[in-house]
């Protein structure tokens, strides 16, 4: 093992308990804090995959939920279509246990998703997709990797990140080129980008005393519905960028 395969093994290990550490203690009152900011990502999110995939339609679709937390995305796919089984995947026990209390999600697992393969056959779910988590990741190509690798062709990958840098301890901000260099070797052609505010400015006030938050309220959040077509590893479609206005078209 030589020394730099080391550091990075121990930075990834210090990341990973560093999230457990933060996310276990805010489980009890993370729904009813982000309800106060009115934290919007899940809507969003799930608002998309209404307009793009089959979710609002298909009976028994299989809906992979990345850093689940407490439910609140998967809590909406279920309120569109009380079908869906979902499966949802996160570091910390304490967010799962939470979500288990809301019996939100069919079955759940605790992973750590940035140095794990996901225990998941290839083409196994038709919606993949992660509300308020890639912004904490270090390692998104892989994540995404594997979010692909499990998506059935056809079917819907769908996540919500930073648009910009100005972050706290915990998160990172991925330049778009990167995540998008990354969909592409994971064969997903890019459908719709667009910005939204993931949290209201009131809510700033509230957050002030944290320092992931008080920068996170700072920014606008971004998130981008991939589409893998039938084709599946197909050429990237034109894509659709909407910036709290109207939508402007982008040659592919
Ligand atoms: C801001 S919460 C978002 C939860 C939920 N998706 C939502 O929108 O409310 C971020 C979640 O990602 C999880 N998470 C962060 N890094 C992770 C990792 N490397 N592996 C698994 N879960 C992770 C955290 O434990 C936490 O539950």
């Amino acid at each position: 093992m030589n020394k730099h395969f080391n550091l990075k093994a121990l930075a990834t290990g210090v990341s990973a308990f560093l999230m457990k550490l933060q996310y276990n203690s805010w489980a009890r009152n993370y729904d009813g804090m982000f309800k106060n900011c009115k934290y919007s990502a899940p809507e969003i999110l799930s608002e998309t995959l209404v307009r793009e995939s089959a979710l609002p339609q298909q009976k028994g679709l299989r809906i992979l939920d990345v850093g689940i937390g407490t439910g609140l995305l998967s809590e909406q796919f279920k309120r569109i279509n009380p079908s869906c089984h979902i499966t949802g995947i996160d570091i910390s026990q304490g967010m799962l246990d939470a979500c288990k209390n809301k019996s939100v999600a069919d079955e759940v697992l605790q992973l750590d998703f940035q140095s794990s393969v996901f225990p998941f056959e290839d083409e196994s779910f038709d919606i993949v997709a992660s509300s308020g988590v890639f912004e904490l990741l270090g390692r998104p190509e892989h994540v995404i990797a594997e979010m692909g690798r499990v998506l059935k062709p056809g079917g819907a990958f769908s996540f919500t990140t930073y648009s910009d840098s100005k972050l706290g301890y915990l998160c990172k901000f991925h330049d778009p080129a990167d995540i998008d260099n990354a969909l592409e070797e994971a064969g997903l052609a890019l459908r719709e980008r667009f910005r939204f505010h993931a949290f209201t400015e009131a809510s700033l006030l509230l957050f002030l005393p944290n320092p992931i938050y008080y920068h996170l309220n700072t920014g606008v959040k971004e998130v981008a519905a991939i589409i893998a077509s039938d084709e599946e590893r197909a050429p990237l479609r034109p894509a659709y960028v909407q910036d709290l206005g109207g939508y402007e078209r982008h040659a592919p």
